[in-house]
């Protein structure tokens, strides 16, 4: 028994087998060993002590072969593992995150309305009804205030008497700079905006603006229409075609809206005009010195020009495989 199982233990040469051999050897049930028990219970008295014994040295010698050769069976496996590993295969690149492509445009027009000499200033996107309207020239019964097509907020301030809402543009910015500086000014602000509108391939009920405000001594709408061809074309190339619409703003007078060629029609991507004198009255400027104009930008409209992008919902759904393309 002793030799044969010993002689198992050695020649095996994996875990799964050893296994096997001890079952076959010192099975609790049907092992070997049993065999052994049965001799020493059939042993007279005398021979008994001799007998057992023996078998207690036999189990024990078996017993230690078998931990011996398990160990060792687990060293080489460990050693074959480490020798799996080809150290000079190239390891996985991790994966870099990316800035949002809006991200990336809303830099680029910073960088570029600075060097036509434009601060960048922000602010808050919850508002009063003062920024992003009254002093704005925008009156109470105008149907920009209607509160259907606006995100007004139930909150502590609401019930104080004062409205509160998600801005609907970021012209509030130009009415928060006017009241804290005095002429000249010269400021960009990008930002979201919020509307109810009716979520389609070019409208969101959140976007992004770039507002613009130049104020100083004799400011004309030749300048703003020079400043935002300029832009459009510095940002999208030097084809791209800008035309200007007269329109009305409450707050610019008069007041253009700007569209871009698109395709075979034109896109509109923001309004502009010349600050309303109303304006500079309700920030304390002095409409008989100062003249400036301002203009506010849809964001994602360049985005989708200058990226090809057909739908302005993508921008908005973190689809990896979209966003990795920029
Ligand atoms: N605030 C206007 C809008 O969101 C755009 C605008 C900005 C028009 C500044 C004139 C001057 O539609």
């Amino acid at each position: 028994f002793e030799s044969g199982a010993l002689a198992a233990i050695g020649a095996v040469s994996e875990s799964s087998e050893l296994e096997r051999v001890r079952v076959e050897y010192m099975g609790q049930k049907n092992g070997r060993i049993r065999e052994l028990q049965k001799l020493v219970g059939a042993a007279t008295a005398e021979q008994k002590p001799a007998v057992g014994r023996r078998f207690n040295e036999v189990r024990t010698a078996v017993t230690a072969a078998l931990e011996s050769r398990q160990e060792s069976l687990q060293k080489l496996a460990a050693a074959r593992a480490v020798s799996d590993f080809d150290v000079t295969l190239p390891g996985d690149r991790p994966r870099l995150g990316k800035l949002h492509p809006i991200t990336q445009v809303m830099s680029e027009f910073r960088e570029l309305m600075g060097r036509f000499g434009f601060t960048v200033v922000d602010g808050p996107e919850l508002e009063d009804e003062r920024h992003n309207f009254e002093a704005l020239n925008i009156p109470e019964d105008h149907p920009a205030r209607d509160p259907l097509d606006n995100f007004y907020l139930a909150c502590a301030e609401a019930a104080a008497g004062r409205p509160m809402l998600l801005r609907s543009q970021t012209s509030t910015v130009q009415i928060r700079t006017m009241e804290t500086v005095q002429p000249p000014v010269r400021i960009v602000s990008l930002g979201r905006v919020y509307r109810p509108d009716t979520i389609d391939a070019t409208h969101s009920c959140m976007f992004h603006q770039m507002e613009g405000l130049l104020v100083d001594r004799h400011v004309t709408m030749a300048q703003l229409k020079t400043v935002l061809s300029q832009f459009a074309r510095s940002f999208l190339g030097p084809e791209v075609e800008i035309r200007f619409r007269p329109s009305f703003f409450p707050f610019t007078e008069p007041s253009v809206e700007v569209d871009m060629k698109w395709g075979s029609s034109w896109m509109e991507i923001g309004g502009a005009g010349m600050v309303d004198p109303a304006v500079f009255a309700s920030v304390g400027y002095d409409p008989e010195q100062y003249s400036g104009f301002a203009f506010g930008l849809g964001i994602e409209r360049f985005c989708m020009k200058h990226f090809g992008v057909d739908d302005i919902r993508r921008f908005y759904e973190n689809d990896l495989r979209f966003l990795a393309q920029f």
